[in-house]
Formats: C-alpha cells, structure tokens, sequence
C-alpha cells in the first residue's frame, strides 16, 4: 500500500559540530555503519509507504546527493530535489516544498535522525492515516533542555510544547520526524523568526497545540531514536546498527529492501542494479534476499 502523502527529508544544516567530516560533504552523506546516513530517514518514509520525496539540501550538496540518489526510479520511487540556501530553520523546510505539497498532507523527517525498533511501521501508518492535525513522536531523554520538549496528558494529548527551555515541563523530546495535514503550509509561512534568526518547528507545531490538533505519539524504551549529530552521537549510531545487524543477520533501513518487500521494485529490477556494483556486503545481503523471494515463491507454486 502506498501512501498519498508526500515526503520531505531535511538535510541540509552546516554540520558544524562534525568538523571537519563535514568540510567538504554534507553531513548526512556520513556513513552509519554500513550505508550514507540519508538512507535512514528516506526509509522511515519509505516505511510509511510514502513514495514521492522531496530532499531539501544545501547548493554545495545537491550534486551528491543526486548522483547517490537519482531520481528515485531505480528503486520504484519518486524524488525530487530543493536548495536551501542557508539554514533558516526547520519549518522552511515547508516554505521550500510549496510546490510539491501544496493542498496535500505531508511528512517531514530530519535527515539526520535514525529511527529502529519493534512496531514502527504501525505506528507510522497510524500517523499517516490521521486526516487533520498534526502527529509529532516524542521520546525520553536525559537532557530535554537541548530539544523541542512536549508534555502530555495520560492520553498522550499535547498539553505544551516549548523549544530548548531552561526549565522543561517534562523528558519528552520531540524528535525529527512530523506527520502534517494540508494546512500545515499557511501555518509555516505565518509564523516569525525566533530569537536565533530560525524558522522554528516547535511554533508550527505550537499552533496545532492551539487547536487541539497536536496528537503525540510516545515512541517507548524498546525504541531506539538518535540524532547523529556529534561525533559520538555519530559513532553510537553506527556501533548500535553494526550489532544488531551482525546478531540479526538482517538490515537496518535498507530502502532496496523496503522498496522490493513493499513491490515497487521487482527482484529482477534489483538484481539488474546490484549487477552494476558488485562487491560490497551490503550487496551480497540483496542478492541473498532475490534468492530467497525466488525460492519461497517456487515453493508456494
Ligand atoms: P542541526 O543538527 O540543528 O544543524 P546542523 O546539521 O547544521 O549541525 P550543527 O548544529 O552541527 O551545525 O540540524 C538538524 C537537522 O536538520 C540536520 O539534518 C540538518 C537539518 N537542517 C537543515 O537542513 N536546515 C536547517 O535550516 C536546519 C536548522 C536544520
């Protein structure tokens, strides 16, 4: 099942934090473990069964992007790319995509984050199938105070959502990943600039509290949620996918593997493109997964 949902990664930024890794790429070209770190928040949409994506990225990293990514067609999906001149803020993330999600509902997912654990696809098509408001995922934390922060009521209803305070309210960041309705567009061109000069998320958000459209899903201890950021945010990352992938023998946010399970791809497709880069682990894992497809489905004859 595919969504009507459109997608927007947000991976532009300086990266000021991983230089100089980030002199001369973008920062979420880094590798996680075994694959670029975009492909961890592509398959967070892929996942929600959204198939057309916008990529928003700085001018310097357009080119790369595009000649990792293409068009999407290799893969059975849809993607197109935007500048962000300069990192204004979150929320012009919105303003940029204005032509691909104008009168449509979105999500918008910080290509910078990771997302793993048991139950995620529910609770993304859960999101996705919400008509109006707008859905954040919130996640416990030690330091709050670095994050947009949301308190919520035992029914998981939003009660307050501030950015960075000095005295949160609670540990629940919200982390980078929003489910939007269609108006989320006139929300972000209304809104102001905070103190930082930023296009702030928190205050689009801020106005779905006010109208009571602000739904929270706690993303709970079993989940795994980084933002790889700093150095050591970026190593933790890659050591937690290196171990579970070795102990599972089975892939994090592999997006030829989603695209194949969901069928927008078919195994022949995938076997033609792996034949073009051989080699690597990470292709020996898909050429694993054609053959057994081709054998469960003799099997099933
Ligand atoms: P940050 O980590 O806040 O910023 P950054 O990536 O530039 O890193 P640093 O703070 O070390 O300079 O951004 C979070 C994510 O959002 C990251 O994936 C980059 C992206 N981003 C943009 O693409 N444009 C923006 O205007 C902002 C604020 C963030």
């Amino acid at each position: 099942m595919s969504s009507k949902r459109k997608g927007i990664i947000l991976a532009g930024g300086l990266g000021t934090r991983l230089h100089p890794l980030t002199k001369f790429t973008s920062k979420q070209l880094l590798p996680v473990y075994d694959k670029p770190m975009i492909f961890y928040s592509l398959s967070v949409l892929l996942l929600a069964g959204i198939r057309d994506v916008v990529l928003i990225t700085s001018p310097h990293s357009l080119a790369q992007f595009k000649e990792l990514l293409g068009d999407g067609s290799d893969w059975g999906i849809k993607l197109n790319y935007v500048e962000q001149a300069k990192p204004n803020g979150i929320a012009e993330a919105l303003i940029l995509s204005e032509d691909h999600i104008k009168g449509k509902p979105c999500a918008l997912i910080l290509g910078d984050n990771i997302f793993y654990g048991n139950g995620l696809t529910p609770f993304l098509n859960k999101a996705d199938e919400r008509q109006q408001g707008a859905t954040v995922f919130s996640y416990r934390v030690s330091d709050p105070g670095s994050y947009g922060v949301v308190k919520i009521d035992e029914n998981g209803k939003a009660l307050s959502i501030e950015e960075k305070p000095e005295n949160p309210q609670s540990n629940l960041a919200v982390t980078g990943l929003y489910f939007y309705d269609e108006q989320v567009l006139d929300i972000a061109k209304n809104i102001q600039p905070s103190a930082r000069g930023e296009l702030e998320i928190t205050a689009v958000n801020r106005q779905y509290l006010k109208q009571d459209q602000l739904f929270v899903t706690p993303l709970q201890r079993g989940f795994a949620w980084f933002d790889a950021g700093t150095i050591d945010d970026l190593m933790a990352a890659s050591e937690f996918v290196c171990q579970i992938e070795k102990r599972q023998g089975q892939k994090i946010c592999c997006p030829e593997e989603i695209c194949l399970l969901r069928e927008w791809i078919t195994n022949d497709q995938l076997e033609a493109l792996l034949k073009k880069q051989q080699g690597s682990e990470y292709n020996r894992y898909l050429y694993d997964l054609i053959a057994e497809r081709r054998s469960v489905a003799i099997e099933s004859q």
